[in-house]
């Protein structure tokens, strides 16, 4: 782990052709300030770039040194290395509360991972992931084409902070037939301005039907205090980062849940200090 200039910085590393073509072996490498990329896009994946926008890390990790074999320069996958520990948890979790079939709407889909992974699982329900960063959409949709899944819709550019969402503006012709019924939100609250918590539940008042459901999950504090120190750490480090994010109140999410007519139904432990919060309308 590194430290420069009170910045968070990591390291990254490829290793893969040098070209798509060309048996050649070539190593890159970038040091990032988290968001703030310097990096000399070598080659046509942007596969590093996830961990220079995702690499904070769940349990407060300052640095990632990632090496990747390059095996198609074609291949926009982006990787986070949390999804591998939270998704089989979250999908129990949100087999039991989604409702049967529709569905479901994550907003801030980041790499993609999730969606490839639980869409499948949770036939006959559709996925639509979304995200408002492009470079994001690209990963997320490298992921829908590799795991094939008729199940995981194309991506939607969406930022939950606008008053009408492009999934209201210009619907997905796949509504029509399968109507949202859930919305998933994870590990965005506290990696983005308090604006986008409350986007997100006035976007859930909007969208979801009577008997959706709002899933969330990242880390919380309860009571004004850190459920670990590992959290308090992480949150040092995102208002370090920007002070406009942060670890959230639960208190205050669920507070803004229910002033958008959401009900707050269940609370659970997740991995690595991490919450689910259960909401229905
Ligand atoms: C830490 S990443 C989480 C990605 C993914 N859900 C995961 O857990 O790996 C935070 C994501 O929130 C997205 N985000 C930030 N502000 C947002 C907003 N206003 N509306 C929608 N998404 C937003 C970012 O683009 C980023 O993809």
């Amino acid at each position: 782990m590194v430290r420069g200039g009170g910045k968070l910085w990591s390291i990254l590393v490829e290793v893969g052709p040098t070209t798509g073509d060309s048996p050649a072996i070539g190593i890159r490498w970038g040091i990032f300030s988290q968001f703030g990329v310097s990096w000399d896009n070598w080659g046509n994946n942007g596969r590093s770039l996830v961990d220079a926008l995702f690499g904070l890390g769940e349990d407060g990790q300052l640095l990632t040194i990632n090496c990747y074999m390059i095996e198609d320069h074609n291949d926009r996958r982006q990787f986070a290395t949390a999804t591998q520990r939270n998704r089989e948890p979250i999908l129990q979790v949100l087999s039991r509360v989604l409702p049967p079939k529709g569905t479901v709407l994550e907003v801030a889909s980041g790499t993609g991972e999730h969606g490839a992974f639980l869409a499948p699982r949770l036939s006959p329900r559709f996925w639509l992931p979304s995200d408002p960063n492009p470079l994001a959409i690209e990963s997320i949709e490298s992921w829908r084409r590799y795991t094939g899944s008729d199940r995981l819709l194309e991506p939607l550019c969406l930022d939950v902070r606008e008053p009408q969402w492009t999934v209201e503006r210009t619907p997905p012709p796949q509504l029509q037939e399968q109507p949202i019924g859930a919305l998933v939100c994870i590990n965005m609250i506290h990696i983005s301005p308090w604006e986008a918590c409350l986007g997100l539940v006035a976007g859930a008042q909007r969208l979801l039907p009577v008997g959706g459901v709002l899933y969330l999950y990242g880390p919380y504090k309860e009571g004004g205090r850190h459920t670990s120190p590992s959290n308090e750490g992480f949150d040092l480090m995102l208002r370090d980062r920007d002070p406009s994010w942060g670890i959230r109140d639960q208190e205050a999410v669920i507070a803004a849940a229910e002033e958008r007519g959401l009900r707050f139904q269940e609370m659970l432990e997740m991995p690595a200090n991490n919450r689910s919060l259960v909401f229905g309308k």
